[in-house]
């Protein structure tokens, strides 16, 4: 997926060409995979740009860097604030943007605690993740051979970028298989998530969902999912699930802020009905909610 640029990049309090957006070689983040990350997207709606749950991503990316202890040198006001400022900069109606706090240049070695902690926030032009038709065809599921990694090792509630790491391994393997995306399993055995989505498929007419201690993110798209289902009247819940429960679910899809509400057409060879009732109508109100097309779901668009 190359990357269209645009005209500005903000780096630690102001916005800079986006070619001048450089680091040094030596920064500490990219030797030592300890930098976290959001992924959002602005949606172009009747009234302007607006960025989806922006207070939560920006509330997410704290959290993460908390987990890290990673004392990030801004307010998370002053991070919604700049989030806006970059979007509003490009004159983009919709975008995919990523803010991202990591260990600068300065220091060598596995130690933190002296380093600097740099800030940038860009945003681009980027499609839907998983393809046009991942709605209406659904993607091909492969169980990856690579274990999501567990608490104690990378804890799966911050995205840190070397947790992703694990993400691209298990990416790369199902591409290479002829697969769209893989599912990974907890080293319980237990599904916990895609490499970039969360996991939901319906048994006995629940939707069921993955929790955090299965080692899945707690992923923004998944609880506006959880209350869009809600409302339109579906039994939802968190739920740990075995591996044979996705093989033989009345419909299944992933959801994420990259891959939106994508449809599952089969796990492993063995196919799931696609796209199932249930998948298409949460799509549908998720296509319309992040576009501030539905009245009760307006205070997650966040104009810029
Ligand atoms: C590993 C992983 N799981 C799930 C998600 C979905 O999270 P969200 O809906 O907040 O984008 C993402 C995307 O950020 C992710 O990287």
């Amino acid at each position: 997926m190359p990357i269209t640029p645009t005209s500005k990049i903000w780096m630690n309090g102001e916005l800079v060409d986006w070619d001048k957006a450089q680091i040094h070689v030596l920064t500490h983040s990219l030797h030592y995979g300890m930098g976290v990350f959001e992924g959002i997207r602005a949606y172009e709606t009747s009234t302007g740009p607006a960025v989806f749950r922006l207070t939560d991503h920006i509330e997410r990316l704290f959290s993460s860097a908390k987990i890290m202890m990673m004392d990030i040198p801004f307010s998370v006001d002053e991070i919604v604030e700049a989030t806006k400022e970059t979007v509003r900069s490009t004159g983009l109606p919709s975008c995919y943007i990523r803010p991202i706090a990591f260990y600068g240049y300065g220091e060598m070695g596995l130690n933190t605690l002296p380093c600097s902690i740099d800030v940038a926030i860009a945003c681009w032009p980027w499609g839907a993740y998983l393809g046009d038709d991942a709605v209406s065809k659904g993607v091909r599921m492969k169980i990856s051979s690579w274990t999501r990694h567990n608490h104690n090792t990378m804890p799966p509630a911050s995205k840190t970028t070397g947790n992703y790491v694990n993400s691209s391994l298990a990416k790369v393997e199902a591409l290479k298989a002829g697969y769209d995306e893989a599912i990974m399993l907890n080293p319980q055995g237990f599904v916990s998530e895609c490499t970039g989505e969360n996991i939901f498929v319906s048994r006995n007419g629940v939707l069921l969902s993955p929790p955090l201690a299965a080692g899945a993110l707690e992923g923004i798209t998944q609880d506006s999912v959880m209350t869009i289902a809600a409302d339109l009247g579906y039994e939802v819940r968190l739920s740990e699930l075995a591996r044979s429960d996705l093989y033989i679910a009345e419909e299944m899809f992933v959801c994420g802020t990259a891959a939106e509400v994508s449809a599952v057409n089969s796990v492993d060879d063995r196919s799931i009905p696609c796209p199932g009732p249930r998948t298409r109508a949460i799509a549908d109100e998720y296509h319309k909610a992040v576009r501030g097309e539905t009245d009760r779901y307006k205070d997650w668009c966040e104009h810029v």
